[in-house]
């Protein structure tokens, strides 16, 4: 492990070394997107490479498929691979429930979509994401750009009902020009603090016009993995009730922590 990676990095890569811990030989899986997913990717490629690990991977962005495809990782389609065993992912935000806070990334889509098709999720993260209510981090929200801004009014209307603290909805830029996601879409961010009914809010935001997805994954993770610092991880599995604590070595192979891009 080099001396530089932050204690952040650390926890980040204990919490991707033993999500891929659970991939089979042969599985299908779905490959997140983020700087925490990033590390399960290089994680992965680590295992094909020393074990002969056999595995399929779908990617959830352009950025996750570049980088699986650089490290040797074997990617497809969802329409190719139809169904997915088990889908790795990063989140923004997490709660007891493992009701997650996704799209920090601008990938919200596909992940969702991917993680949806998927037997079972893995949100890896470190400790500073866990929320007992979700809402400090902004629900990234896609829409579609024709007519954005009646979109964002119609999104900012509705709020007024919703059980949030505060109610500012940004377009997310990129520069002077509206970040575009994968599918060209654009993102508005809500800035709400608090998100008292989640999955009120989730289902009444996909009933806009305009709206394409938002970040509010509902009953879609099984297994939260928190890494911390030291390599000690924390296994969260919601459907059993079960929490365990295992501890990852560092003892990195040369080339794992080159390209430490996201
Ligand atoms: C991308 C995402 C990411 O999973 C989320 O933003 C976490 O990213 P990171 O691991 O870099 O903190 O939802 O759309």
């Amino acid at each position: 492990m080099p001396a530089d990676l932050s204690p952040i990095d650390k926890a980040k890569f204990a919490a991707a070394k033993r999500a891929v811990e659970f991939v089979e030989d042969g599985m299908k899986l779905g490959l997140g997107t983020g700087s925490t997913a990033a590390w399960m990717v290089r994680c992965l490629a680590e295992r094909i490479k020393d074990e002969g690990l056999r595995v399929t991977g779908v990617p959830t962005s352009t950025r996750t498929a570049e980088l699986a495809r650089q490290l040797g990782v074997p990617v497809t389609s969802l329409d190719e691979a139809k169904w997915l065993d088990l889908t790795i992912d990063g989140a923004d935000e997490f709660d007891p429930n493992l009701t997650l806070i996704k799209g920090g990334g601008a990938a919200l889509l596909q992940e969702k979509i991917v993680a949806t098709a998927s037997d079972q999720m893995i949100v890896i993260t470190d400790a500073a994401k866990e929320v007992a209510q979700l809402g400090a981090f902004p629900l990234p929200v896609e829409i579609i750009p024709f007519g954005w801004q009646t979109t964002k009014a119609l999104i900012e209307e509705m709020l007024v009902s919703m059980d949030v603290l505060d109610r500012d909805v940004s377009l997310r830029m990129n520069g002077d020009t509206p970040l575009l996601t994968d599918e060209a879409n654009y993102i508005v961010d809500l800035h709400l603090k608090r998100i008292g009914n989640p999955r009120q809010l989730c289902l009444v935001l996909n009933q806009i016009p305009g709206v394409v997805e938002n970040g509010l994954f509902i009953d879609i993770c099984d297994i939260v993995i928190i890494g911390h610092g030291d390599g000690h991880v924390q296994v969260r599995d919601i459907n059993n009730g079960t929490q365990t604590d295992d501890r990852i070595q560092f003892a990195p192979t040369d080339n794992i922590f080159a390209d430490l891009g996201d």
